[in-house]
């Protein structure tokens, strides 16, 4: 099945007023794209990137979100917030999150439900260490995420986008191989077969030190449906070629 690929960016912690001004210009003329694209900044600038990319084809959205609806929650930020606000996307357990803030397969799954509840497309993290990978964990660590979010939203799963991000790969300039990161997202696809049948048309982006030079053969592999791109989502020309790539 031809699946359009989505290309999203991962601005994480980075960036001002002044370089997402200049970085979203760059992406506005460089349209059309092929591919659906969206810009996931942090929470402060996602108004601003809002009104800059209203009334275009970008697509925007968070980094994370609460699981709870409203209340006595400091800090946190609720998906009918981002909702208001436009945002298509939520990334949720990422690996930075997974690891940095303890959350648990059961916690992002709450949050992808909360998120869908709002309207909002949770875009689903799983993905080994490099450690689980020498040890042939790789597909017991990445089923097990993935069971837990396909569980929770039961007959809403097939609305998630689904991003293996294998966390050696992270900002390491280590890039899954094209076959080893296809081997990885058939196993997903066959999990999600059997649990929707609307398997086929999900998305399953691939994140981890994608760059122009390797984004082709990535997006060449068959279930492989575009990426979550970190580090060269933050310069327009790098970001531009990757979208290029997937269209
Ligand atoms: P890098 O592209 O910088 O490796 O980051 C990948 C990532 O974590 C995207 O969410």
């Amino acid at each position: 099945m031809m699946r359009r690929k989505l290309v999203v960016g991962n601005w994480k912690m980075h960036g001002s007023r002044a370089a997402n001004a200049t970085l979203l210009q760059g992406l506005l003329q460089s349209r059309p794209f092929g591919c659906d694209v969206a810009v996931c900044p942090p929470f402060p600038y996602l108004a601003d990137v809002a009104s800059t990319l209203a009334a275009t084809d970008l697509r925007w959205g968070a980094q994370d979100c609460s699981v709870h609806t409203q209340g006595a929650y400091t800090g946190e930020v609720a998906p009918a917030m981002l909702a208001e606000l436009g945002c298509r996307y939520v990334i949720v357990g990422h690996s930075e999150r997974r690891t940095l803030h303890g959350e648990s397969d059961q916690l992002v799954a709450d949050k992808a439900k909360a998120a869908l509840a709002c309207g909002v497309t949770p875009i689903v993290c799983v993905g080994e260490t490099r450690a689980q990978r020498e040890a042939g964990q790789t597909e017991a660590v990445v089923k097990r995420q993935l069971s837990c979010a396909i569980h929770t939203l039961a007959h809403c799963a097939s609305e998630m986008v689904v991003a293996y991000e294998p966390m050696w790969a992270i900002g390491t300039g280590l890039t899954a191989s094209p076959e080893q990161a296809q081997a990885v997202h058939a196993l997903l696809r066959q999990q999600l077969r059997a649990a929707t049948p609307r398997a086929d048309g999900m998305k399953i982006l691939y994140g981890g030190s994608v760059k122009p030079d390797n984004a082709a053969a990535l997006f060449a592999q068959a279930d492989i449906d575009g990426s979550l791109v970190g580090g060269a989502a933050l310069k327009a020309v790098d970001f531009v070629a990757i979208c290029r790539a997937a269209g």
